[in-house]
């Protein structure tokens, strides 16, 4: 059965090779990124009912427009992934400058939670839905020079297996599951709200 799959940071890397993979299966990838050039590539390359948009998920009026847009032309997403991320220029921690490390954490961590904020109640409302934030093997663990980088991704760990609880205790969905697939290099967290 096809999906309608939300991918953000669809620019580039993983998010592109997702985007591209799932609709040559079939499914409906709504997808986002910074980048004007990149998106107006993929509605050239990806036709409708496939649908992207300019959006910087760490500036929540944009993602509550893009919501607001994508809600009203379609279901809820059956899946949404936050893929969008970026990484820290190496450097030991007291050397990065304050306006990268809040940019990290305004994506990283503010990103995804803007995203959640706005997609996932009409998922709720539905009962329906997977929701996955890609983490790394920095989530997990840590080396010098990538100390913001891992700072976000051990949060991200953090608020997905909370929100995990969260889901069956607000909204009584016996069904709700957690699962955490680990792969070489990234992890990615993962529950249902239903199955
Ligand atoms: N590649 C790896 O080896 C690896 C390992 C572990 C975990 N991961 C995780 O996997 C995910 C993808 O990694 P990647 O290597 O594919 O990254 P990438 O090649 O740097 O691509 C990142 C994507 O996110 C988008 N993006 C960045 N900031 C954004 C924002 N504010 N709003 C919307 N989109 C934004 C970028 O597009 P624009 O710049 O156009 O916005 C781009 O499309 C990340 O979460 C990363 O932490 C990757």
């Amino acid at each position: 059965m096809t999906k309608l799959i939300l991918i953000t940071g669809v620019s580039k890397g993983l998010g592109y090779a997702m985007t591209e993979g799932f609709i040559k299966q079939g499914h409906t990838v709504i997808g986002c990124a910074r980048s004007s050039e990149a998106i107006e590539k993929l509605r050239q390359k990806f036709s409708a009912p496939n649908d992207f948009t300019i959006v910087d998920v760490a500036n929540e009026p944009q993602v509550e427009k893009w919501a607001n847009h994508v809600l009203g032309k379609y279901e809820p997403p059956d899946i949404v992934i936050n893929n969008a991320a970026i990484t820290n220029y190496p450097a030991p921690l007291w050397q990065v400058p304050s306006n990268e490390f809040s940019q990290l954490i305004d994506i990283n961590i503010k990103g995804v939670v803007n995203i959640i904020r706005h997609f996932v109640p009409a998922m709720v409302k539905k009962q329906r839905g997977i929701i996955v934030n890609f983490s790394s093997g920095w989530g997990r663990s840590t080396s010098p020079e990538v100390a913001p980088y891992c700072a976000s991704k051990w949060a991200i760990e953090g608020l997905t297996r909370s929100l995990a609880q969260e889901l069956p205790a607000l909204y009584g969905s016996n069904s709700s599951q957690s699962r955490d697939y680990s792969y070489r290099y990234a992890f990615y967290l993962l529950w249902r709200i239903s199955c």
